[in-house]
Parts: C-alpha cells; structure tokens; sequence
C-alpha cells in the first residue's frame, strides 16, 4: 500500500463548495472502443483522466492506434487495427471490464478476438456470458484457450437476440458488433442507459443506423464502413450523485457544475422524498444541492434499471439514509453482492442490517440464493471515526461520506481505488471543505 492510499478524515466539518463534474466514467471508455472501428481520426472532449481511460488507451496503443491528450480531450486514430497477443489482453481485462467490448472491432478488422476474464469492481460474480451469447448470435466462432475464449469470424451478419436481463455491458456488445455486420440486427430487453444513448449518438455521428424502439427494443442496419466523429462526452451522473449525497448526509451544501438534470432525474426526485433539496440553472447543467428540513425522510428505494434508481447510487444514498429520523428499506436488484458496505456502516454505529429475502417491492432474479441484496437502515445515528478498508468504488465514496458525517477521525484505507470513477478526488474533498491528510 503506497503512502497516498490511506486517508485520515476529521468527520463533523460543514461540507460547502463547487464541484466540477466531467465526462462519464461509463460512458467515454465505450466512446474510445467504437473509435475503433474506424480508420478515421476522432475527437473526444469532456474527457475524465481515470484507471479505465488510462486502459483503453493502451490497449488502443497496443492495436496499432494513436492516442493524442490535450487539453480538450483525445483524439484517437486506429488506421490498422492488430489484436494484441493475449498476454497482453489478458493484462488489460485484468483491470477493466471494458476490453471485453473491443470483440466487435476486432472481428470486423481482423476476424479475430480474445476474451480473459474481465476485472472491474468486485459486486458480484460479473459474467459475460450475454456478451458471448449476443457475439454468437451474431456469428463468431468461439474456442475455450488457456485463460478464455478464442472468437473467429470472417463476416459477422446480423441476428433477432433477446436478453435475459436488461445488461449495460452486453447492449453495448451488440451495438459495437452489429453496426458493421451484415443486415439487420434487433436486440430485446436492452438496457436504454443514458451512456448507452451516447454511444448510440456516437455511432450515429459515424454513419451508423440505429433506432431505439419503444419496449427496450434497438434496431441496428449494418453498414459497410464507419467515419471519424467529434464528441462531447455526457457528464458523469454517478460522480453527480455521490457528491450530492454527501451534502444530503452531513447537512452541507454542494454545487454541481457541468451536469445534466434530465439523467439525474430519479435520484432528484428520491432526494426531495428524503429531505433534501435542489435548483437547477434554467438548462439544468448546474445543480446547487441541499437539506431542506434538519431531519431527513426515510424511504423505500428500489434500485433498477434506467430509468430507475441506478445500482451506483444505491450506497452514497444509504450512507445519508443512517440520517433519515425512522426505518429505511432498500431493495437492490442489479447486482447480487452489492451491499458489502454495510458492515463499514455498522462499524461507524450505524443501525442496519441486510436481508436475503426481496424487501419493499418486486420480486427479483436473486429471491432465491441466498443474497443478502435487501438492506433496512434505523435512523438517525450519530456515527463514530474508525478505520475502513475500500472494497469497491462506489462503497468507498460511501466510506468517504460516512466520515465525514461521523464524529472524530476515521482512517481510509485503499482509498486509491475510488481513483477508477472520481478524477481529482483529493482536491475535490478539500474544495468543499472535508477535513483530511
Ligand atoms: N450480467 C450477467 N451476464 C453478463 C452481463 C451481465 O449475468 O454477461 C449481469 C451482471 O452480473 C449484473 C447485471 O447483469 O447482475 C447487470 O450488469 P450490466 O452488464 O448491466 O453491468 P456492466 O455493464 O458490467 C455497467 C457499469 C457499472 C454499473 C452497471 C449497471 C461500466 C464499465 N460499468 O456495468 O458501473 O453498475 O453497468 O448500471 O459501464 C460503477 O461505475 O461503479 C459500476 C460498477
């Protein structure tokens, strides 16, 4: 663990200042994947310098492609794109999830593509078996090698594929691999993600002919060959929401400059139910967050997918929910293992406590199996400092929000992982006043 990895956190201080919030976490890395494929130049701006940006970039480097920085952004230029050997591969998706979704550029290029086991956060087994299954579909041969699979195509052609459950990830597979193959492609149950209607703009811009149908439906023409694009990446509405929940949880204030109302809209409307509060500039790109009542609401939430309460919100907003003046119960529903925060939680003081069974709601895909998905929160609590170890990203913002709501001092350790979704955390947390070193 390097020096810069542990945090101290003098909670209690009055959270007060300006965030800037950059492009999305979620959304640019599967921009720099569909610039992929094409030989022309592309320009990237809003870009947020995180470990996934940093991935794909080399992964990029070593496709044979050019990255360029500057201070606008990035421009990418893969004029021959080669696959990297997988050594290399398995490297990259060691780190990140997203070299998983280079399988529709590189077949289409090169008739050739290698999947390892991919990294990301630890919430969950994390599969990628509709990835495989929409590649499939689509054509590729696929061949089990030593550390993953080996895919082959000469042509993909396009496919009617159906999802068994709305996935970001396997959307973006399948609009990746089918807006250059062979005839028309139709996907049910997508997921409808705002990144991934960026993406979707993206290829647009590259010639691609896409419709988003009503009943998560996405209708994909392939075409012969994609153009180069300039792109303003969507603002990251994750980054948007931890900071918001922040100021919710220790009754502080906080500014969002460069956001967009329309994508945060279930999260403002859960924080107005809770207590909170927020005015937006007429087009919503800066949100000025607050508590409109000393003690906050507690709820019932449900997480979902888009446009529901997202998954990555879930554990900032429980954090600030150890606030709410009664019982809170949250069902989550995307991932099976993300609640692992809770016992930080308790740890601090809090009164929570996880549930196997489906609470407050629907019945979901995990009711049996024995996951402790539902949470139920007893407020409020004053919570203690103490020492918390970061085991994922979103979790470890929530770690972040529950020091700095709790009394004394509370060590953070593996605080270098929340370096893979908040750019500039360090300088973020002293401009809104958080007391650290
Ligand atoms: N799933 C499968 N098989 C698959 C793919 C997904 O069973 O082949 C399951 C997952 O295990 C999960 C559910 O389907 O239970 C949804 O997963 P999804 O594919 O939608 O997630 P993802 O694409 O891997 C992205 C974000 C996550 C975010 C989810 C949900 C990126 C790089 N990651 O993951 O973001 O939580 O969508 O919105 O875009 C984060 O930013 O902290 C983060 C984890």
């Amino acid at each position: 663990m390097s020096d810069t990895d542990v945090l101290q956190l003098r909670g209690g201080a009055k959270v007060d200042g300006n965030i800037d919030i950059k492009g999305s976490k979620n959304a640019l890395p599967k921009i720099m994947v569909a610039a992929m494929l094409t030989e022309e130049r592309c320009e990237i701006e809003n870009v947020s310098w995180l470990s996934d940006t940093r991935t794909m970039t080399e992964l990029i480097e070593a496709s044979g492609g050019t990255v360029g920085r500057s201070t606008a952004g990035l421009s990418i230029e893969v004029s021959t794109l080669g696959v990297p050997d997988t050594t290399a591969m398995r490297e990259f998706s060691g780190r990140s999830r997203i070299p998983v979704l280079t399988c529709g550029p590189a077949l289409h290029r090169t008739g050739e593509a290698y999947i390892s086991s991919p990294g990301g956060c630890t919430i969950g087994p994390r599969p990628v078996d509709f990835h495989l299954d929409v590649l499939r579909r689509l054509g590729a041969e696929t061949v089990d090698v030593p550390g993953g699979i080996q895919l082959s195509a000469t042509r993909l052609t396009g496919a009617k594929i159906e999802l068994p459950f709305p996935s970001v990830g396997a959307t973006e597979q399948f609009l990746l691999s089918a807006c250059l193959a062979d005839g028309d492609s139709e996907l049910c149950n997508a997921a409808v993600e705002p990144e991934i209607l960026d993406l979707i703009t993206v290829l647009q811009k590259m010639g691609s002919l896409i419709n988003v149908e009503t009943n998560r439906a996405i209708t994909v023409t392939g075409v012969k060959r994609l153009r180069g694009f300039t792109h303003r990446v969507i603002p990251d509405r994750l980054e948007a929401a931890s900071w918001a929940s922040l100021a919710l949880a220790t009754d502080g204030e906080i500014t969002l400059d460069g956001v967009r109302q329309q994508d945060l809209a279930t999260y403002l409307n859960t924080y107005r139910r809770a207590g909170g509060d927020f005015e937006a500039s007429p087009d919503g790109t800066t949100i000025r967050f607050w508590r409109s009542q000393s003690m906050l609401r507690p709820l019932a939430v449900e997480t979902s997918v888009h446009p529901g309460f997202m998954t990555d919100w879930q554990s900032p907003f429980v954090t600030a929910l150890t606030q709410a003046d009664g019982i809170s119960v949250i069902h989550e529903t995307v991932y099976e293992d993300r609640t692992g925060y809770v016992d930080a939680l308790k740890a601090l003081g809090a009164n929570i406590g996880l549930f196997t069974e489906c609470l407050g709601g629907t019945t979901c895909r995990f009711a049996r199996g024995n996951h402790p998905h539902s949470i139920v929160v007893v407020g409020p609590t004053k919570l203690q400092g103490t020492e918390l170890h970061v085991p994922d990203l979103r979790a470890g913002f929530s770690y972040l929000i529950a020091a700095a709501a709790a009394n004394g001092v509370s060590t953070i350790t593996g605080i270098d992982l929340l370096d893979r979704g908040y750019e500039n955390l360090r300088g973020k947390m002293a401009t809104v006043g958080i007391d650290f070193e």
